[in-house]
């Protein structure tokens, strides 16, 4: 692919804009700057630089991000920063966006995309992707609240009950839930409908994909699709 078209195809702007940045020096392979935006380069596995800094040529984008407190997961935030804004222009420019939502006070993975396609498979609800989350309660976690959770509880606007798939009890205070639905502030809600509250929410994985400790909280990477489902 030629050189103008990768940067393109990445985010890093117009035609025009990448043109640009090539001929004036700002993109370089393997130590190399190439100022030719017609150079033609093997995009399987190829790492080019721009301003010193190194970018995955992907077809897709697939990004892994430890959400921090204050940030909304819209495009259009009402309140608070956008998770967008944490990452960087390229990103943006070529229409990465979270996969489902996380409160703004909720912390942890989100995964975000370009991949339409990828983004329905993980959202529908017929597909029945795992979302495991660390909840911290108000008050301790009585066993007649674990066993109301696994059965399934009513929450207002529902036609059914919905369940967790498991619990794990970490103190008498936090546990980890995974649940296979993504209906709006589930986790709030069931917690709530059992008689407890949420005082802190992380989403630790989805799909396969746990949120690696290194990586910390507004830090991002790419994965692969593979890893994620
Ligand atoms: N459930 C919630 O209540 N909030 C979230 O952010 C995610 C799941």
């Amino acid at each position: 692919m030629r050189l103008e078209q990768i940067l393109f195809t990445q985010g890093f702007g117009t035609r025009h804009e990448c043109k640009g940045l090539i001929v004036n020096g700002h993109v370089t392979i393997n130590q190399t700057v190439v100022e030719d935006p017609k150079s033609d380069f093997d995009v399987n596995g190829l790492i080019f630089s721009v301003d010193g800094v190194n970018w995955p040529y992907v077809e897709k984008a697939i990004i892994a991000m430890n959400k921090p407190a204050g940030y909304e997961c819209s495009r259009k935030p009402l309140h608070h920063p956008s998770v967008l804004s944490l990452l960087p222009a390229p990103l943006r420019n070529r229409g990465v966006q979270p996969v489902g939502r996380l409160d703004e006070d909720t912390t942890g993975l989100l995964i975000l995309t370009d991949d339409g396609a990828l983004i329905h498979r993980l959202t529908h609800p017929k597909k029945h992707v795992s979302k495991i989350y660390r909840v911290t309660a108000k008050h301790a976690m009585t066993q007649e609240m674990f066993r109301r959770l696994l059965e399934g509880v009513m929450l207002d606007g529902e036609r059914e009950k919905v369940a967790a798939d498991d619990l794990v009890q970490i103190d008498d205070h936090v546990f980890e839930m995974q649940i296979t639905q993504g209906k709006y502030h589930q986790v709030k809600r069931m917690v709530a409908a059992v008689g407890n509250r949420v005082s802190a929410l992380h989403r630790v994985a989805l799909g396969n994909y746990h949120l690696p400790d290194d990586l910390t909280a507004s830090k991002w990477r790419f994965i692969r699709r593979e890893e994620l489902i």
